[in-house]
């Protein structure tokens, strides 16, 4: 049976002491860290140092959702192939969501299939994308039409990397943490709101971001992966999606996802209590937050 099990470290300085976590998770020979241009001038040097006495090579990918493709994909696995990386190998994804999933999309395919460690760096990518197995990228006919399920063997997440992420991805990812809040708990909703809303001013702490990406997490992967198996459960993980897709669509993807699914969340609300499904007075709040 395959093992989906895999911990989710989040720890500010985390970043810096990723050599004790690799070596327990991933028993490899070498290590393939995969960014983009954004991420790695930031950071990839301090993973290379954190793994130190490890082979590493560093494949930098341009960034942006537009790269996340075919191309990209055959750009790094040849690059891998050249530099001789072998089924001996692993792959470390070092950036936000885009790199996450390509560089997944990699580990799921380079030689049948090497372990993937996830480094997420934007908030989306910390309480969202990085968990739950799902690689891909996109083609002209749309958004993650060509991928594969593979687990992490670790996450580690440094939300202290999180002080170069601009504001408005940031606001992005807090969007998604609102939409666990809305869907599995509302103590969490308001806790998010409360850090949704300074962060114009200023940015939350580290211990404070790092409790909403925990309890995110936790909400995340027991949907995903816990005791709800039904599929009706995981659906809920697309309140604000259906019509923030719609939008994100219509916008030519000049909206970010967050924003997007940040209007779809308070339309869907004002459906459900149209219908009855929902509290009178719940889009007001989502809206409000
Ligand atoms: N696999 C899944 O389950 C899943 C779930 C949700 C979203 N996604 C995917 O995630 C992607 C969106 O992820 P995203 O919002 O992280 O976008 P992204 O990866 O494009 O990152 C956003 C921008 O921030 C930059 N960045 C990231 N971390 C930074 C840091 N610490 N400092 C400075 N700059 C930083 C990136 O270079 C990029 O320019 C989409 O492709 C989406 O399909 C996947
Ligand atoms: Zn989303």
């Amino acid at each position: 049976m395959l093992d989906t099990t895999y911990r989710v470290h989040i720890l500010p300085g985390a970043l810096d002491a990723v050599g004790g976590v690799v070596r327990v998770a991933v028993r490899a020979h070498r290590y393939a860290v995969v960014t983009d241009a954004n991420v790695g001038p930031l950071y990839a040097e301090r993973v290379r140092e954190a793994l130190a006495g490890q082979a590493v090579d560093v494949f930098t990918v341009p960034a942006g959702e537009r790269h996340k493709t075919r191309e990209t994909w055959a750009a790094v696995t040849d690059q891998m192939l050249d530099a001789g990386f072998g089924r001996d190998g692993a792959v470390i994804a070092l950036g936000g969501g885009v790199v996450g999933d390509l560089a997944g999309f990699v580990a799921a395919t380079f030689m049948r299939g090497v372990p993937l460690v996830q480094l997420p760096t934007s908030l989306l990518a910390m309480l969202d994308a990085s968990i739950g197995g799902k690689t891909a990228v996109d083609t002209p006919a749309g958004k993650n039409l060509v991928g594969a399920f593979h687990h992490p063997s670790a996450v580690i997440a440094d939300p202290a990397v999180l002080a170069t992420l601009p504001v408005a991805q940031y606001r992005a990812g807090i969007t998604e943490a609102l939409k666990h809040g809305v869907i599995a708990e509302a103590a969490h909703f308001e806790a998010v709101a409360a850090t949704a809303s300074a962060i114009g001013r200023r940015r939350p702490d580290d211990r404070a971001i790092s409790a909403i990406i925990a309890r995110s997490v936790e909400i995340e992967s027991a949907i995903v992966y816990g005791d709800y198996r039904e599929s009706g459960r995981r659906k809920t993980l697309n309140f604000g999606h259906t019509i923030g897709h719609a939008i994100e669509h219509l916008s030519g993807y000049a909206l970010l996802h967050g924003e997007a699914v940040a209007i779809g969340m308070c339309v869907e609300a004002d459906i459900a209590e149209r219908i009855g499904v929902a509290a009178a007075g719940t889009a007001d709040r989502i809206r409000a937050a």
